[in-house]
């Protein structure tokens, strides 16, 4: 048996994104830059791409730029900002992902920049009052804020958050890896500076993703060379990766409505399942629909003999989850977020994540095996 259920850490690619990146690889291999045929033909497939995300969006083409994924986007706005924009000041949280705070930490020292971290609840809520407060300043800031919480769920008010931002003439950055293709996003009513993506959460490949910057900011170039990207990003295009990325992006808004009532259906049956075969177990962050990603289910178990051997015990039995986010569980180092929220460390905590190919099957197998582990 194998089950995964660790789809925030990555997503098996799609059939469909994998032929059209076939294609590419095969046929169209030739340097967007390139003026003969072969050239103009991969720059069509790029602008055709780029169009395909701006319009699902809801923004300007000119205003994607392609990255190598989340990590990389989620640098450049940052320090775009701080390099490039007069950015002094950051206001960012506890529980974010390392791509924002090891760049906002980086930053600090070697720009003596002044960082506050925004308090947030013990279900990874920020605390919109004290947001509030630290927006009251003349020095010119960014907030950098994640949308839904890679280990939690937790879901930001971006809305709220945006016109707060608005009201203090800051910029605001939202990570929206974890949310982007997964909720109706349109980033023209948001009016945001800076959003992320990376295709490798949404059933694209890995290594590829953009970052958003509202046309409004004039950033200049974060990686010198060849002047690809309208000289913001250069580097030969990942050509191949990108086209799989609109593709992505086109599959998984299609339908989207009976994707995440599905979804949702799986994380509350597991939900339901579990609580009444293991009364004693919490769920970390939110999990409502109106206040957490559907896809994402933080369990906090109970001190038992399984202590320690929960996510060995579950993929020797070929179940795939995670204890923190893929990045740090191979560090050991326990989870961030999870002491940012002030979760009982007596307890053990597994994140499970689901996306539209998991099954309801899938679903009560797992639950099945777990209450079993703590039965027994
Ligand atoms: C919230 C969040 N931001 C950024 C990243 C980094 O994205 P990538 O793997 O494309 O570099 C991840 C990936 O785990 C993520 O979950």
């Amino acid at each position: 048996m194998q089950i995964y259920l660790d789809n925030a850490a990555t997503t098996p690619v799609a059939p469909e994104v994998i032929e059209s990146m076939i294609s590419v690889l095969q046929d169209d291999f030739g340097n967007p830059s390139s003026s003969h045929g072969y050239g103009r033909k991969a720059k069509a497939l790029l602008e055709n791409a780029r169009r395909t995300i701006a319009t699902t969006f809801h923004c300007s083409p000119s205003e994607i730029i392609f990255t190598s994924g989340g990590t990389e986007a989620d640098n450049m706005a940052i320090r775009c900002a701080v390099e490039q924009l007069a950015v002094k000041r950051i206001i960012t949280s506890p529980i974010e992902h390392h791509a924002v705070l090891h760049t906002v930490t980086y930053l600090q020292k070697q720009f003596d920049l002044e960082v506050c971290y925004v308090r947030c609840d013990a279900t990874g809520n920020i605390d919109l009052a004290h947001l509030t407060e630290l927006l009251a300043s003349d020095v010119k800031t960014i907030v950098s804020l994640m949308h839904a919480n890679n280990e939690i769920g937790t879901y930001l008010p971006l809305q709220e958050v945006s016109r707060l931002c608005r009201q203090h003439n800051t910029l605001f950055h939202s990570d929206t890896v974890q949310s982007i293709g997964h909720i109706p996003l349109n980033i023209d009513e948001l009016d945001i500076d800076f959003i992320t993506c990376s295709a490798h959460k949404m059933h694209g490949p890995k290594g590829v993703g953009f970052l958003y910057v509202n046309k409004r900011n004039k950033i200049q170039a974060f990686i010198q060379g060849g002047s690809q990207e309208r000289g913001l990003r250069s580097g030969t295009e990942n050509t191949a990766s990108i086209v799989g990325m609109a593709k992505a992006i086109s599959l998984i808004t299609e339908n989207l409505d009976q994707k995440i009532a599905k979804v949702w259906g799986l994380k509350k049956s597991m939900m339901d399942q579990l609580q009444v075969g293991i009364p004693t177990i919490r769920f970390n962050g939110e999990t409502s629909l109106e206040k957490s990603l559907y896809t994402v289910l933080n369990c906090s178990f109970p001190s038992s003999k399984n202590d320690g051997m929960l996510l060995f015990s579950l993929d020797l039995k070929g179940i795939a989850c995670s204890g923190g986010s893929a990045c740090t569980s191979g560090a050991n180092t326990g989870s961030h977020v999870l002491r940012a929220i002030e979760s009982d460390s007596t307890r053990q905590s597994i994140r499970f994540s689901f996306s539209h190919y998991t099954t309801q099957e899938e679903i009560d197998a797992v639950s099945t095996i777990l209450i079993h582990l703590f039965q027994n």
